[in-house]
């Protein structure tokens, strides 16, 4: 998109192997295209709310709404569950949420992962109450075997086997967002 990106098919971090799952260019592909389809089925005369999920949507994100050629407004909001490569199963909503945001609008939440489901279903009880128009996920990565929690995507990038990945925002304690791909530990 703006440079060509370092994107080597293995990595050693802290001294341990990640290989390549989906290149930068692969990511990029999909999140142009998953723009234009949220886009199209907004319409012309919607000005859709994108709720970004910090911390790990934060490139997604940013990539989602610059390929988004229509108008729409930008939220952010935190949500932790993650400790690790675990879900410690407690979901914590940091505040920030405005009601009158949302309140009659069609909301697009941008999620970097729905993994068992739990963070997105319980964010979609909270921003339920605001009584938004409509409420979407837009899912850069899906992992269908361990859903457990009753979550509709509307829009996913791609959909992953049970492994945990890194890059591209996604973390492992804090680190690796800033690769351009995404890894896989070995
Ligand atoms: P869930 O509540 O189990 O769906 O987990 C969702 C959150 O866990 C995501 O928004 C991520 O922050 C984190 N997460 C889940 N899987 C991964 C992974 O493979 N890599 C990095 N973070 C992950």
């Amino acid at each position: 998109m703006f440079r060509e990106l370092n994107d080597p098919l293995q990595i050693t971090l802290n001294g341990q192997i990640f290989k390549r799952l989906i290149s930068a260019a692969e990511i990029e592909e999909k999140v142009a295209a998953m723009a234009a389809q949220i886009r199209a089925d907004m319409g012309n005369a919607e000005v859709p709310v994108l709720l970004c999920i910090l911390n790990g949507a934060f490139v997604f994100a940013a990539d989602l709404v610059r390929y988004y050629e229509g108008l729409c407004e930008l939220q952010f909001l935190r949500l932790s569950s993650y400790c690790g490569t675990d879900s410690t199963g407690k979901v914590t909503i940091y505040p920030g949420l405005d009601a009158e945001k949302f309140r009659g609008r069609r909301v697009v939440i941008v999620e970097d992962i729905v993994d068992t489901g739990l963070s997105m279903n319980r964010l979609l009880r909270e921003l339920r109450q605001y009584e938004p128009r409509t409420i979407d996920v837009a899912a850069l990565f899906t992992k269908p075997a361990r859903l457990c929690h009753d979550v509709k995507v509307s829009y996913s990038c791609f959909e992953i086997p049970d492994a945990f990945i890194v890059g591209y925002g996604l973390d492992y304690d804090g680190l690796y967002r800033n690769l351009p791909a995404i890894y896989v530990k070995e």
